[in-house]
């Protein structure tokens, strides 16, 4: 099979042996979400947010060594994830069933839907910007040197309030001259997508046409909406660290991208070895400021203590690589870039014809 212009221009590496994008559609839809109801325990307390009530916990302080396998027994691909039996974790706090850590994650992004975007801008003095511009210029959204240009179907997996999504966007109606990119935001949290929907009214009009919104856990991504070998490009930012079954989400990233398309996540990740000082300045920093400029700003210092313990028990690059080559991915060089030296890192793989 003869290769094709290519999507992504950092997946070079491998796609000199694997021809990427293919035509394809995706079927974008909403999905009611479930009530939630709050399995508790005796340091979870409650919140009612838009006529739900969701558990957050105050976690213990025992911070757990990281691990791959936090979420679930990596070998257990389950693609229809949370089966029962199986535990996982919620930052420190360990043995809690995959529903737990779903409705405790729904909770979190519940209560930090409307400060997430300025609440992200002071925790890391814009960085996580600088972070997404590079990631989505590496994916090069729209790039194609057929004339007129191939259409491309990208599903932007926890999108959350649109950062990722309105790049791409961006990237490719402007930079690339391709208004024929779709993106799908997707997102288990309806309260996130709302502030997204919000947002996306100040695109411009060509865009907005090119965007749509999907209420969907990333472990089990509805058929209906999203079918199998469907996609070019599947990306999740700042998103897969809160699944309660990676190894589940990775197989349906799997499933739904076509042969030859692009699975690519921005991650927070762990500090690269040789700056110890660099990486206790960090920790400090993660752990002492996060949950108090939380509680001042956003009024919550819970979702910002889990949300840093949450990046503490996150596997490092090369376990999270490996979990990506379980999933069948084929990773090209060392499969991953570090960014400001491993506080974030980006990985790909590609889905093997
Ligand atoms: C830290 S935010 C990242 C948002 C956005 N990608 C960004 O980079 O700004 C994490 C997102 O993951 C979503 N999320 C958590 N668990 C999820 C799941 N199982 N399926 C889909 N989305 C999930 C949350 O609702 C939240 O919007």
């Amino acid at each position: 099979m003869a290769a094709r212009p290519g999507l992504l221009r950092a997946t070079t590496q491998i796609s000199s042996r694997y021809p990427r994008l293919c035509m394809s559609s995706i079927r974008s839809s909403s999905i009611s979400s479930k009530n939630s109801t709050c399995s508790n325990s005796s340091s979870s307390h409650h919140r009612a947010v838009a006529g739900r009530t969701f558990c957050t916990t105050t976690p213990n302080r025992k911070p757990a060594s990281p691990s791959a396998s936090s979420t679930a027994d990596p070998s257990d691909n389950n693609a229809t994830g949370n089966a029962t039996g199986r535990t996982t974790h919620f930052g420190f706090e360990d043995g809690l069933s995959e529903s737990e850590k779903t409705e405790r994650v729904a909770g979190v992004f519940h209560s930090v839907a409307e400060s997430y975007d300025r609440m992200n801008d002071l925790m890391s003095f814009g960085w996580h910007r600088v972070w997404k511009d590079h990631f989505v210029s590496s994916l090069n959204p729209g790039h194609s040197s057929s004339n007129p240009p191939a259409p491309q179907r990208i599903l932007d997996v926890a999108g959350g309030t649109g950062d990722i999504a309105f790049r791409m966007l961006r990237h490719a109606h402007v930079l690339n001259r391709n208004p024929s990119v779709h993106v799908t935001i997707s997102d288990i949290n309806p309260s996130m997508l709302a502030v997204g929907k919000q947002r996306s009214a100040s695109l411009p009009a060509s865009q907005q046409a090119s965007l749509s919104f999907l209420e969907a856990d990333a472990t089990s991504l509805p058929p209906g909406a999203i079918a199998s070998n469907s996609l070019d490009l599947y990306t999740v930012a700042f998103g897969i660290r809160n699944f309660a079954n990676i190894p589940a989400a990775l197989a349906e990233a799997r499933r739904v991208l076509k042969p030859g398309g692009v699975f690519a996540c921005l991650e927070f990740s762990k500090v690269v070895a040789g700056a110890p000082l660099f990486d206790a300045i960090y920790k400090r920093w993660s752990f002492g400021a996060i949950p108090l400029i939380g509680q001042l700003v956003a009024g919550d210092r819970d979702s910002y203590q889990y949300l840093v313990e949450s990046i503490e028990r996150f596997p490092s690059q090369e376990e999270f690589r490996g979990l990506i080559e379980d999933a069948g991915f084929v990773v090209g060089g060392r499969g991953y870039e570090n960014l400001t030296g491993g506080v974030a890192a980006i990985h790909k793989g590609m889905k093997p014809l």
